[in-house]
Formats: C-alpha cells, structure tokens, sequence
C-alpha cells in the first residue's frame, strides 16, 4: 500500500515522506469498554473510487492515544457525553419542552441516528446533518434559539447522541432524493484548493500511510466525530476538522453548516460506510 502517486504533486513536495511509526495495516483491534467491538476495516463501498480498503482515523495513531479510546473512563471526550445528556432532559425555549419531551430516552430514541446521517430530509426536501436536525427540532419543536453550528452545546449533543451508535456501522445514503448533494461532495473531495493546489484525496486517498510533516495522514474519515483533539483539549466537530484542512491549504474556507460542508460530510462519511460509529474518538 505504498502511495507515490502524490509525490508529484507540487504542494507536497518535501513534505510527505514514509511513516516510521506504526502503519493502518498492524491489525490492532479497537475494544471500547471490553465489549463493543469495532470494525475499523472494511472493503471501500462500490462507489468510492481510489480505495480498496477504508480504515479508521484510529488506525493510524501512536498506541498511547489510541489506548484513551479504548475505555471510556481513560477517554477526555467522554465529559461531553455527560453534558449532552443533561442538556437532553433540559427544558428550554416557548413551547416549554425538552428533547425528552418528544423523544424520551436518549438510549431507544437515538439508537442508529448517527450512523444514517446526513440524510435527506423529506419534508425540509434537503440533505441534513445530525447538527441542522438538532437545531431544526430546538427553533421548531421548542420555540429555543438555535445553538452555534460548531459550538460547545451543539458538540456536546452530537457526542450523546452519536453514542447511542457506538459499534454500529456507517449506512449513509448516497441515492435517490440525496444524490446530488453526494455528487456535489464528492467533486468537492477532488478539487483542488488554495495556494498549494492540494485536494482531499491527494492527502487521504494517495498519501495516506505517509507522513506529512510530523502528522500520520489517514484516510479522514469522520466515523469517530465529533472527536477529542488533544491539541485544544475539547470535542471538534466534522465541519471544524474541514476549515483546519482546507486552511491548511492556504484556501478561503467554507463555513460550518453551509450547503458545501454539507454536501462534502455526506460524501465523507459515505466513505466511510461499513466502519463503526466510534464517535467520541481521541485525536492529537
Ligand atoms: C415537540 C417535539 C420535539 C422536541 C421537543 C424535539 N424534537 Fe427532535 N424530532 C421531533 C420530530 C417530530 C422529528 C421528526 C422530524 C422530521 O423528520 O422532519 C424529530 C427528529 C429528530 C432527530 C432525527 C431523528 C432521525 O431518526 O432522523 C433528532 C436527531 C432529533 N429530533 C433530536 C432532538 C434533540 C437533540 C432535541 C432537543 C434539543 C429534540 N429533538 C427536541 C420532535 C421533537
Ligand atoms: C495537505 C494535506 C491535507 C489535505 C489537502 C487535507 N487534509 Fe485532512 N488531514 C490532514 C492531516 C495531516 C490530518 C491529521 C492526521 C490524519 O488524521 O490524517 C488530517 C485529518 C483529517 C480528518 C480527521 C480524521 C480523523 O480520523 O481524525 C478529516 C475528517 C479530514 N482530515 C478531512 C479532510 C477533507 C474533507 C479534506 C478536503 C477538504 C482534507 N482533509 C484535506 C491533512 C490534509
């Protein structure tokens, strides 16, 4: 699985170079708790082209951070999930409800919710994500204010409700009514941005396994989302993690919750399909 391809490309030039450390390929297991255990390889879907087999973002880090992920008492994310679930019993804006309301427990209300979204909406006749749905039901549902799109209440929602998922696999839809939104992401994926000219796949579908710089690249898969950076010390969300890399591109970015991030998290996480919802997953 050697990718030489991208050495070609200009903005990479001296910046990738073979990993040293340990490799997607070493097989290690991931058991949450000494019982879910996850699926963090799969054959690519059908319709992802340019990868065999889709690996986990866990796959590629260093034992020490991967081990925080394997019990949620050693995982940093996990303060979120505490928060998302008191939020959830929280009553909040005019209609005087809260999400418990409606939905009851987190637990048999939200079992699998992670794993299909974005998924079209029929009645708002758009492709959401779990994030635009949450705000849909609080300005909606409750007569409450919208929370930020990326910020800590909306992040800390997610985690919860994403948990409820753990272990199950990715099933994003990529036909019918949420085909053009697919399409739309997955010309995205391959664009090239910024003053390095670099697209996504030039890092995550030719490099990955390669170092750039001192990061191991992965795939960038977005099936441990919301996911904690040690780095900033809190939970980041999937469209935060997008501005990062496009940034880092020396591009205009886009914005969290704008239809191009949207359309590009239902291709990401197409490609994704098949590996387990681990969200919240433990990154640098
Ligand atoms: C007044 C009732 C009500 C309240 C309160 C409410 N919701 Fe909803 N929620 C709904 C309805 C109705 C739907 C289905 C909407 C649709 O499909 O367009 C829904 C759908 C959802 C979905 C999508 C489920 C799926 O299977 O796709 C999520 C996630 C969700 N709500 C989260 C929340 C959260 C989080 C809160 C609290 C912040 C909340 N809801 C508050 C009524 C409510
Ligand atoms: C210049 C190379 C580069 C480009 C271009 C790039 N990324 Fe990244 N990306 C990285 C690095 C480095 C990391 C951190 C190490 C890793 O997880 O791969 C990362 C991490 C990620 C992650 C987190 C994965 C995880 O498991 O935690 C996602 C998701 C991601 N990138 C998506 C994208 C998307 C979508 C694009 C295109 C808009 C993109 N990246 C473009 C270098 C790049």
């Amino acid at each position: 699985m050697k990718r030489t391809g991208l050495l070609q490309t200009a903005g990479l030039i001296g910046l990738i170079a073979m990993a040293t450390t340990a490799t997607a390929q070493d097989d290690s297991q991931l058991v949450v708790n000494g019982e879910i255990e996850m699926v963090t390889d799969a054959p690519a879907p059908e319709n992802i082209g340019g990868l065999k087999t889709i690996y986990s973002g866990w796959r590629f880090r260093q034992s020490e951070m991967q081990a925080l992920q394997t019990d949620d008492f050693e995982n940093p994310g996990a303060y979120a999930i505490d928060e998302g679930v008191e939020m959830w019993a929280t009553v909040e804006g005019s209609e005087g409800k809260s999400c418990a309301s409606c939905h009851e427990d987190i637990e048999d209300s939200m079992a699998g919710v992670r794993a299909v979204y974005p998924k079209w909406n029929e009645s708002k006749g758009q492709v959401m994500t779990l994030a635009q749905q949450i705000n849909d039901c609080r300005t909606e549902q409750m007569g409450a204010e919208a929370w930020k799109y990326d910020g800590g209440d909306m992040t800390s929602m997610e985690a919860a409700i994403s948990l409820q998922s753990r272990g199950m696999p990715v099933n994003v839809a990529t036909d019918g009514p949420a085909a053009d939104a697919w399409a739309k992401g997955e010309e995205m994926y391959y664009t090239r941005y910024g003053q390095l000219e670099l697209s996504c796949a030039n890092c995550h579908e030719d490099n990955y396994d390669n170092n750039i710089r001192a990061d191991h690249l992965s795939q960038g898969q977005i099936n441990g989302f919301p996911a904690f950076r040690i780095k900033t010390g809190k939970l980041t969300q999937t469209h935060n993690r997008f501005k990062g890399c496009i940034r880092d591109t020396r591009a205009e970015t886009f914005s969290p919750g704008s239809d191009e991030f949207v359309a590009l998290e239902l291709y990401v996480a197409s490609r994704g399909n098949g590996l387990s919802v681990e969200a919240p997953s433990v990154r640098p």
